[in-house]
């Protein structure tokens, strides 16, 4: 039986874009799904499906930037299906702007969205994963953040976004062996651009560029498979892993020909 049938999956930024893909396609699978976002309840294309799967989909509304709601929504969406299998972190916000332009507001939204949202959610979540899960094979039990492949390295005006997302990746990578130890798989997507309301912010031609079920297709892939990191498209996933490589001044020289020219 496909694992994720019956799979109980709390997502976290399903509302729209790839989390409101993936959420159709984890429900084509016949997993149990909790959705959140900030008005997740009040979300029309998520009211039509929950009338469409009425067991299979219930509707949370979270807040990932407020703190004090943390334990309180985590203790509803863990009650709803008495407990979860898989949780996804897929909230994001993004605002690029230059030097000259930097939204002190908008740098600190994307940290607590992109960055520590997660962080709030994992440690109000480890201790039910690690009081019900201790005993299963790890397969069976997992977390999978999308994070992004901005943050292989810094380009002009997008470091309000992918730096936060760049602090997810390496604690990630940091907390991975110990989550590995507790029988909880720590998965990462780190991938390109998707047609969706963030890039819609974009005014360059992006390379790669993704339709929002795609994304959610490969996302749901990496679910199946047991690897930390999946990485896509292919095209940008190598370019960037490679002027992450490159020495320093050569990637800069690199990055400095994105300025806005004039
Ligand atoms: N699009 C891309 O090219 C791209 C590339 C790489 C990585 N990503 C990542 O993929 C994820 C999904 O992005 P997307 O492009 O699908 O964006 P999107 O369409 O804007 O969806 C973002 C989701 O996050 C939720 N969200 C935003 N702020 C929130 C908050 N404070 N609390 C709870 N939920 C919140 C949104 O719901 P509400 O606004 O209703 O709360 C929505 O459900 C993000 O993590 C993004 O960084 C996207």
């Amino acid at each position: 039986m496909d694992l994720l049938n019956q799979n109980r999956i709390w997502i976290i930024g399903g509302s729209e874009g790839i989390g409101l893909e993936l959420t159709k396609q984890l429900l084509n699978k016949g997993s149990y799904l909790v959705v959140s976002a900030r008005k997740a309840e009040q979300s029309i294309e998520l009211v039509k499906l929950q009338a469409q799967y009425p067991k299979h989909l219930a509707l949370l509304n979270c807040d990932v930037s407020l703190k004090d709601e943390v334990q309180s929504k985590t203790n509803q969406a863990w009650s709803i299906y008495n407990g979860l299998d898989t949780w996804i972190y897929n909230a994001g916000t993004y605002h690029p702007m230059t030097l000259k332009e930097w939204d002190i507001n908008a740098f600190d939204k994307m940290n607590q969205v992109n960055y520590l949202g997660a962080v709030l959610f994992m440690h109000a979540l480890l201790p039910l994963f690690e009081k019900s899960h201790s005993s299963e094979k790890k397969s069976q039990t997992q977390w999978l953040w999308n994070i992004s492949l901005a943050s292989d390295f810094g380009l002009p005006y997008g470091g309000g976004y992918s730096a936060p997302k760049a602090a997810l990746q390496n604690l990630a990578e940091s907390l991975q062996p110990e989550l590995e130890e507790a029988n909880i798989q720590l998965k990462v997507v780190n991938h390109g651009f998707v047609k969706t309301r963030l890039t819609a912010k974009n005014d360059f031609t992006m390379m790669g560029l993704m339709k929002p079920d795609e994304a959610a297709k490969k996302i749901v892939l990496a679910l199946q498979k047991n690897h930390f990191e999946t990485r896509f498209p292919f095209s940008l996933a190598s370019t960037l892993g490679i002027i992450k490589r490159l020495p320093k001044s050569w990637a800069l020289k690199i990055t400095r020909t994105m300025l806005h020219k004039g």
